[in-house]
């Protein structure tokens, strides 16, 4: 059994990483016989965009680029797939992968590239028949047909159908056990995964495998669910759990503070009280704000106040860490070997409202602390401090980066091919 630690005087737990290391048994791109084939391609092009289109974020575009130029250079017909927001399995145009279609074109300007209007079918099928080695085919968001959520058979077996091998390289759905990312395995031969998932996975797998002491996780951000149910994984493993951003709020209000009109998940409270416990007989210690930034009103404030946790009031929302947390938070972090964030400290896309999370994450950069960034939130925070290049690794998975923190085998990877044994 691989365990994480073993280190029980110290209170470390045993933890089982079977699961999560599994991935290093399944075939990568390298172990795949690609030649002249045509391959599909999952790859997670769910970029944010703004009102009118434009993408604001391209990387998970851009480190796919390794994956593709390998295809290319074996002579393959590539064929991509990626969803685009969660349109509720019909058509939406302003979901349709168009624009990601012409930013594409702009990564491979050598490359002919083709768009499809829908990602199965007859039209689709000509499409690919006509597809020449070193040429890629764009397909429409498989979340328009209600069948790529349902993991349905027949439409995976019409997806499965445009090609001979299939690769994935969409990290940031690897947790989703939907038709492209999971039911088409079924029905290829040879499948493997692409130079993306197989970074991202390296990366988070070796520091929750092999953690250099201490180690903290910062959780934030607005997503409380999801990051809660990781905690119950990260208690007597990790040493320090830092909690801001929204997810402070139900632990404040599990401990019996009032936090007025702050974001909170009710559902979680006694799910808190117990990791709060556990924490205190393990070697992790969870740390709360001692002091917040509130405001009377989100998107129009008129008051905004520092003040300690005892005294928010009714209409307060909170929408940051205060001063006091700031620096405990720092001194934590300064005697920290390695740090996994996974979202913001505070409403930082306001600027009354980003010092908790730009005032961290400045010390983490200045100090350089070994870090990996999760979740788009926290990436999108890096990216506006301009210190995208200046931390170790910024995954472009959120909710498969705290699945893997969890220790589970991804869908997506479990349905791979296996690597072939001596
Ligand atoms: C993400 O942005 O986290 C991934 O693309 C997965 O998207 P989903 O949560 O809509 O499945």
């Amino acid at each position: 059994m691989l365990v994480s630690e073993i280190k029980s005087d110290a209170g470390y737990i045993k933890r089982d990483l079977s699961n999560m290391l599994k991935f290093k048994e399944k075939k990568s791109i390298t172990d795949l016989d690609l030649r002249n084939k045509r391959v599909l391609v999952r790859v997670d092009f769910n970029v944010p965009m703004d009102e009118h289109g434009n993408i604001t974020d391209a990387r998970r575009i851009r480190y796919t680029l390794p994956t593709i130029h390998y295809l290319l250079n074996e002579n393959c017909r590539i064929i991509l797939i990626s969803h685009l927001g969660r349109p509720k399995g019909k058509a939406e145009e302003s979901m349709r992968i168009v624009n990601v279609y012409k930013r594409l074109r702009e990564y491979c300007p050598l490359s002919n590239i083709y768009i499809a209007d829908d990602c199965i079918g007859l039209d689709v099928e000509k499409m690919v028949e006509k597809l020449k080695p070193g040429e890629l085919l764009l397909l429409e968001n498989p979340r328009f047909h209600p069948e790529e959520k349902e993991n349905d058979e027949t439409f995976a077996k019409e997806l499965a159908k445009l090609a001979d091998v299939y690769v994935t390289d969409a990290f940031a759905t690897a947790h989703r056990k939907h038709a492209s990312t999971y039911g088409v395995c079924k029905h290829l031969e040879e499948k493997g995964y692409g130079f993306l998932l197989e970074k991202e996975m390296k990366f988070l797998s070796s520091i929750i495998a092999k953690p250099k002491r201490p180690l903290t996780v910062v959780l934030g951000g607005k997503k409380v669910e999801d990051k809660l149910d990781v905690i119950k994984y990260l208690i007597g493993v990790v040493d320090n759990i830092l909690i801001g951003g929204g997810m402070a709020f139900t632990f404040l209000l599990a401990k019996g503070y009032a936090i007025g009109k702050s974001i909170r998940d009710l559902s979680k409270l006694d799910d808190v009280r117990q990791y709060i416990k556990e924490a205190d007989k393990s070697c992790t210690r969870i740390y709360l704000p001692r002091d917040v930034v509130v405001c009377d009103e989100l998107d129009y404030p008129t008051k905004i106040e520092l003040i300690p946790i005892t005294e928010i009031r009714e209409n307060h929302v909170g929408v940051d860490i205060g001063e006091e947390t700031i620096e405990t938070y720092k001194k934590i972090i300064s005697e920290s070997k390695q740090v996994i964030w996974q979202g913001p400290l505070g409403v930082f896309e306001k600027e009354e409202f980003e010092k908790g999370t730009r005032e961290i994450a400045t010390h983490l950069v200045e100090n350089h602390i070994y870090t990996i960034i999760g979740g788009g939130d926290s990436a999108a925070a890096f990216e506006k401090f301009g210190f995208q290049d200046e931390v170790s690794f910024i995954s472009t998975g959120g909710g498969a980066s705290l699945e893997v923190m969890k220790g589970t085998l991804l869908p997506a990877i479990e349905c791979l091919s296996d690597k072939e044994t001596l």
